[in-house]
């Protein structure tokens, strides 16, 4: 299957893309793994003809934005996220009515739609740089991570006015498990994501985006390390830091994967299938495309 892949990635020009979420096997075969800041850059620097996205949907039509004339294909196109899912463009529009004076923040995690109604836009890597690249007089609405949100108003003092979504995967982290980790692991160092709730983030070490937890690991003097986020992480933890022992957290229900479901709805079969066919293509309007870029050129032109 490799072998078929890497044919028909030099026939048609392809660079793949991966995000830490994707299964261990497809990280091991992309061109690239990053968080989603280093992807967008990526995806807007290549020379590549076809982009191959292994994420999720919001990433691959990032990439199309930066990148237009670039043929984006995405493995899965179910392969969604909750927190894009929690903001309908309708409803957004409708909702932002009320606030005719604030400067709109997005998290990257939403539609092309939503990002064309934004003023810039932010990851988790530059959240905290973007809120205070706003003036301090103005006021600001956040979406649509609300926890992403509310620990940005405890970073930066600003109060801001947030939309109420969700990462289905970062919200159930259970609290209770990480105490006993705490308590079996006492040396262990906590490292979270900071689309948790605060009652996760309140027995953090270190809080940052996949790839600054990933640093993070690699300069830590500490062995061991509980990790609340998604465990494609630990991948790269693994390869980079053989010695150490990473302990990812359990939800409240229990499970202790906490994979993203739709994530990992890209497999090598889908990837050998995206390349045979050249397909899943994101197709956006133009007239989106060109308002959603304004707010991302924005934030790359910062961080
Ligand atoms: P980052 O990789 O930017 O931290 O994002 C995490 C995430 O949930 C992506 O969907
Ligand atoms: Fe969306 Fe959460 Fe999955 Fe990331 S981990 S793609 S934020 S549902």
């Amino acid at each position: 299957m490799l072998k078929r892949i890497q044919e028909l990635k030099e026939k048609h020009n392809v660079v793949i893309l991966a995000h830490y979420y994707q299964d261990p096997a497809i990280q091991d075969m992309a061109d690239f793994v990053g968080d989603s800041l280093e992807l967008s850059r990526k995806a807007s620097a290549t020379d590549a003809d076809i982009i191959l996205f292994c994420g999720v949907h919001f990433m691959a039509e990032t990439a199309k934005i930066v990148n237009p004339t670039k043929k984006v294909i995405l493995p899965d196109m179910d392969a969604g996220c909750s927190l894009a899912d929690s903001a309908p463009p309708d409803k957004f529009k409708e909702w932002l009515r009320n606030y005719p004076e604030h400067v709109v923040i997005s998290y990257i995690n939403c539609s092309a739609e939503v990002k064309a109604m934004s003023d810039i836009i932010c990851t988790s890597a530059n959240a905290k740089k973007i809120i205070e690249s706003i003036p301090k007089e103005r006021k600001i609405v956040f979406a649509p991570d609300r926890l992403l949100g509310k620990y940005m108003i405890k970073e930066t003092g600003r109060d801001m006015v947030l939309w109420n979504g969700t990462c289905q995967v970062h919200e159930i982290f259970s609290e209770k498990e990480l105490v006993t980790l705490k308590v079996k692991h006492p040396e262990a160092t906590v490292l979270a994501h900071p689309e948790c709730d605060e009652n996760i983030l309140i027995h953090a070490d270190f809080i940052g985006s996949t790839s600054a937890i990933i640093n993070y690991v690699k300069k830590a003097e500490e062995k061991e390390h509980i990790i609340v986020t998604e465990p494609g992480v630990i991948h790269q933890m693994q390869k980079n830091n053989p010695s150490k022992i990473f302990i990812p957290l359990p939800s409240d229900t229990g499970c202790s994967c906490n994979e993203c479901p739709h994530m990992r709805l890209n497999t090598m079969e889908k990837i050998l299938d995206s390349l045979e066919n050249l397909k899943h293509e994101i197709i956006l309007d133009e007239d989106i495309r060109a308002k959603a870029l304004k707010p991302l050129n924005r934030m790359l032109d910062i961080v």
